[in-house]
């Protein structure tokens, strides 16, 4: 395993850094660089917003653990957080933007809009919501979570988020869970390409065709489930095991490796500080064209969570 001293070096990541535009990992980023060394990646959106390529997931983290889990996040040096309505911690992640101390736009802070709460009226309640929960004035990145196609809502909703970023509450919206039929109808009847698809993705289920088309459309995808959710023996595949064997690291950052070299958006979830210290040492190996083909080779169209054409909750 590799060492992680590293992250001393990478924790304030914007300050004493400087950016630097090459091409590659799926499009045109920025990065930072420190010390020589390359750190979390900057993503430009679509809207001339930028993402840190990684950052770190709050689903299914107890609310009343949330606050010293993020703590323990932002310290280890991620300033990417993806947090939602529905998980229930919203305060907790805000709890520890505050206490960090960190200056407010040095964090990209994601949220999502909750199924019963499509509809204009209720998205901007919901949005209002979740910043007072957040103790902030604006999100980074708002997304509807999921499409509901049996609701029918998700257009109207669609353009309150155009309405709600234009008053500042947040700087970029985005979908999540949208199949091309759902984007297709909000590209029809809106304004706006969605910065981001944030969608179910990992070796097994590698989702192509929503990467090309996402791609084709100038919209960013972001994986949720990276590492199968543990569903799966993901780091038990003999592709991720070869390489890990081979660079010193452990297969999960592998995995994690695998999505950044595919240009894809990814926020692996640990309640373990040495487990999320793992996830973030990510920069000092590169997966060779061999390795990224073997791992594409898992690809088997193996979800582990819902299919959005049939989600009811
Ligand atoms: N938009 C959506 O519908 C949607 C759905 C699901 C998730 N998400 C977002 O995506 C984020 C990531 O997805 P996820 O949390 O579902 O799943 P994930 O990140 O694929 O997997 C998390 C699981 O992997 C384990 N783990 C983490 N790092 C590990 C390591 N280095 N070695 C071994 N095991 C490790 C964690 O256990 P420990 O905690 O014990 O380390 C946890 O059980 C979420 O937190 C959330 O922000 C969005």
């Amino acid at each position: 395993m590799r060492s992680f001293a590293r992250l001393l070096r990478t924790r304030e990541w914007t300050n004493g850094t400087f950016a630097r535009s090459f091409t590659g990992w799926g499009g045109i980023v920025s990065c930072e660089w420190q010390d020589g060394e390359m750190t979390v990646p900057l993503i430009e959106l679509n809207d001339g917003n930028s993402i840190p390529q990684l950052g770190f997931g709050v689903f299914k983290v107890d609310p009343e653990e949330t606050e010293r889990i993020v703590s323990d996040a932002l310290e280890v040096g991620y300033r990417h957080l993806d947090t939602a309505m529905i998980y229930g911690n919203e305060q907790g992640v805000g709890n520890a933007i505050k206490a960090s101390g960190i200056p407010r736009e040095e964090i990209f802070i994601t949220t999502k809009l909750w199924n019963s709460d499509q509809g204009t009226d209720s998205a901007r309640d919901a949005m209002d919501l979740s910043l007072e929960k957040l103790g902030l004035d604006y999100v980074d990145l708002y997304l509807i979570h999921w499409p509901r196609p049996d609701l029918d809502r998700y257009l109207e909703t669609w353009l309150t988020m155009e309405e709600i970023k234009a008053e500042g509450k947040t700087r970029s919206i985005g979908v999540s869970n949208f199949h091309r039929p759902h984007l297709e109808k909000i590209l029809a009847g809106s304004e706006t390409v969605p910065a981001v698809n944030q969608i179910e993705l990992h070796p097994a289920f590698a989702q192509r065709d929503l990467r090309a088309y996402g791609a084709e459309l100038g919209m960013r995808i972001e994986a949720w489930g990276p590492l199968g959710q543990g569903k799966y023996d993901l780091f038990g595949e003999t592709a991720l095991k070869t390489a890990a064997a081979t660079h010193d690291v452990s297969p999960a950052q592998v995995a994690i490796r695998w999505h950044l070299q595919n240009g894809i958006i990814v926020f692996p979830k640990s309640n373990s500080r040495e487990r999320m210290a793992e996830n973030f040492d990510v920069f000092g190996f590169e997966l060779s064209a061999d390795e990224m083909a073997s791992i594409d080779a898992i690809d088997r169209d193996q979800r582990v969570g819902s299919n959005p054409d049939e989600a009811t909750f």
